[in-house]
């Protein structure tokens, strides 16, 4: 989705911005764009195209400003052209704007400006905001330093939908205006300049320093100083936060593709996120504080997210149902937000969501709490949008993921939730002790086993060559082997574009089956001691049917008739899929490896869907 980047400070801008939009080239786009203020005006160049194209565009290397702003632009209202592309700015050239976002009522505001005289260039949404702050620029007759702020906020207030915005005046060149609702920005305190960013990986080798804005505030910048005000224009005080990432999280280190990168970073990521958890006698989770008393007046227990996140979900629900005794219903954060779910104070809502930033998970934690169930947000990002809805933060530390495919925040996910659920059952008392310690001592056994898997892959390029041309595959498991299956299928349709399905194996003979014909590859997890032999049998009966078959697994599966085997290490079945996936995910990044994909950028998939 669209990239935000802004710079005002002692040096040059546009090296800077081109720089940070290049670090959200991850996130999707079709067009890229800087605006920088120059001695008596705002230059703008933008095109459709890659960020490295604004190199080549003329004049570019003669923009000396100091105070700038940027964008990629992932098209939703006018096609992909350099009209559409952002910055946008008003008729008598006083404002450059780059917007994130939707503006639903931009057709109303647009016929009301075209009435008072406005014209528009671009088909986009965003051409109103510039116009509209012009607009009230121009009506306001006091002279004082809030007058483009005003203007601002007059425009805003206006608004309909999402917005992060960064905006710069002619009349104030060394100032710099941002402002967010429902769309993520942050702002990035240096030492004698500022930066902004949609997404902290684009400016983090410049400060680990960042301030978050809300819904609705105002951050007025200079190099020096970044003042905070509310709607009422009366200021407010902010701290920063700092964030540990390091830098190089942002950056290949060698790999070939971040995703690879990732997929390898997974043993640390699930160390770090165990973190200190663990090391008491029992799961602590400070910040959560949960009591016997509390814990025993939740009747449900509800997990909503998207994609990959949803995934992290439907692996924990048996988990917590097993230790907690609470039934769990996972849910898909676009349908539980429009499907007036039954929540009450007596349910405890999980959203999980990577960046903290999607739209509809956003959305839907807003929605169990008006319905006054306690909310807990999973993030990977500090101080992103969901993390500061919720009652309850807890983060995972995956460190910055860029690759699209969502590889070790997922397994941190799920991780983290397996501790969540570790630590209610420790307070209710409910669970079989022996198996609470089994999970712990397995936990902890996490990192080293991901690395044994990771350290010879040769099994699965192999198989990867040998099925990248086919057109369909099934990804079969039962319990938490159908959970993974539902991450493995949906890693390969990302970024190989093979069409998949993850099925319940059991599920398979009531429809399915009649696709599985000679050619159709099939992927089997089997983890489950309990389910072997019906995973066998259904196994057994798409390899009669034709098809090439893949097993993941960690039972004694020799002499069974499989071809290709991949053995993984032995642990207790509900944390299982944390081992699991691994082989699926090295398998979808060989496959479209092979088939010469843009592994980390995969088409149409945008890395955080923060629209609707
Ligand atoms: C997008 C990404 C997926 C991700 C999903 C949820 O679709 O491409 O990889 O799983 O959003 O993202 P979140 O940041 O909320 O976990």
């Amino acid at each position: 989705m669209c990239g935000i980047v802004g710079y005002i400070g002692n040096k040059k801008a546009t090296p800077i911005l081109i720089q940070g939009l290049t670090r959200l080239e991850y996130r999707g786009y079709d067009s890229a764009g800087i605006a920088v203020i120059e001695k008596d005006k705002i230059e703008v160049k933008k095109d459709k195209g890659r960020v490295s194209n604004l190199y080549n565009l003329d004049g570019i290397d003669d923009l000396k400003g100091t105070c700038g702003i940027a964008h990629t632009r992932w098209a939703t209202h006018g096609k992909p052209s350099k009209e559409n592309s952002h910055p946008h700015m008003d008729n008598d050239n006083l404002f450059a704007v780059v917007h994130n976002g939707i503006i639903e009522n931009y057709n109303e505001l647009r016929n009301e400006l075209t009435e008072k005289g406005y014209h528009f260039l671009s088909q986009t949404d965003t051409e109103v905001i510039p116009n509209l702050i012009n607009y009230y620029y121009k009506q306001d007759k006091e002279n004082d330093t809030l007058k483009v702020l005003r203007a601002v906020r007059n425009a805003c207030t206006e608004l309909k939908g999402s917005f992060a915005l960064e905006i710069i005046c002619i009349k104030e060149p060394e100032n710099m205006i941002v402002v967010r609702k429902d769309s993520p920005l942050v702002i990035g305190k240096g030492n004698g300049e500022n930066y902004i960013a949609s997404d902290i990986p684009a400016i983090l080798s410049y400060t680990k320093d960042f301030y978050f804005l809300n819904d609705y505030e105002f951050a007025y910048l200079s190099k020096n100083n970044v003042k905070f005000y509310d709607t009422e224009l009366n200021e407010i005080k902010k701290n920063t936060k700092s964030i540990e990432w390091d830098s190089k999280g942002a950056e290949k280190g060698g790999f070939e593709h971040f995703m690879l990168k990732e997929i390898y970073e997974q043993p640390r990521a699930i160390r770090e996120t165990i973190g200190t958890r663990l090391n008491s006698s029992k799961v602590s989770f400070e910040e959560l504080g949960f009591t016997k008393e509390y814990l025993e007046t939740i009747n449900k227990i509800y997990i909503v997210a998207c994609g990959t996140a949803m995934h992290a979900g439907i692996v924990s629900k048996n988990i917590f149902e097993k230790l907690c005794k609470i039934p769990v219903e996972v849910d898909i954060a676009s349908e539980f937000r429009y499907r007036d779910p039954l929540i009450d104070e007596k349910t405890l809502t999980i959203f999980i969501s990577q960046s903290g930033e999607t739209a509809d998970t956003i959305a839907a934690l807003k929605l169990a709490k008006e319905k006054k169930a306690k909310t807990i947000a999973i993030s990977n990002v500090i101080g992103s949008s969901i993390t500061r809805e919720a009652d309850y933060s807890i983060y995972t530390h995956a460190g910055p993921e860029i690759a699209v495919a969502s590889t070790k925040a997922y397994t941190s996910q799920v991780t983290i939730l397996t501790l969540i659920a570790i630590y209610c059952a420790e307070i209710l008392e409910k669970a079989d002790l022996a198996k609470i310690e089994t999970l712990k001592k397995d936990l902890l056994s996490l990192p080293a086993k991901v690395d044994e898997i990771l350290k010879d892959t040769s099994a699965i390029k192999k198989f990867a060559k040998r099925v990248y041309k086919e057109k369909d595959m099934f990804f079969l498991g039962r319990g938490v082997d159908y959970a993974v299956s539902l991450e493995g299928s949906l890693k390969l349709k990302e970024i190989s574009y093979i069409h998949s399905e993850g099925y319940a194996s059991g599920e398979l003979k009531h429809g399915p089956i009649a696709l599985i014909d000679t050619g159709v590859t099939v992927v089997a997890t089997i983890t489950d001691e309990a389910l072997v032999e019906k995973s066998i049998s259904n196994i057994q009966e798409v390899i009669t049917r034709g098809a090439k078959v893949l097993v993941i697994t960690n039972q004694n599966l020799e002499n069974k008739g499989f071809e290709t085997v991949i053995n993984i290490p032995k642990i207790s079945t509900e944390i299982s899929p944390i081992l699991s996936i691994i082989p699926l995910q090295l398998l979808a990044y060989y496959i479209s490896k092979e088939k010469g994909l843009d592994v980390d950028k995969p088409r149409n998939l945008a890395k955080s869907v923060t629209v609707e």
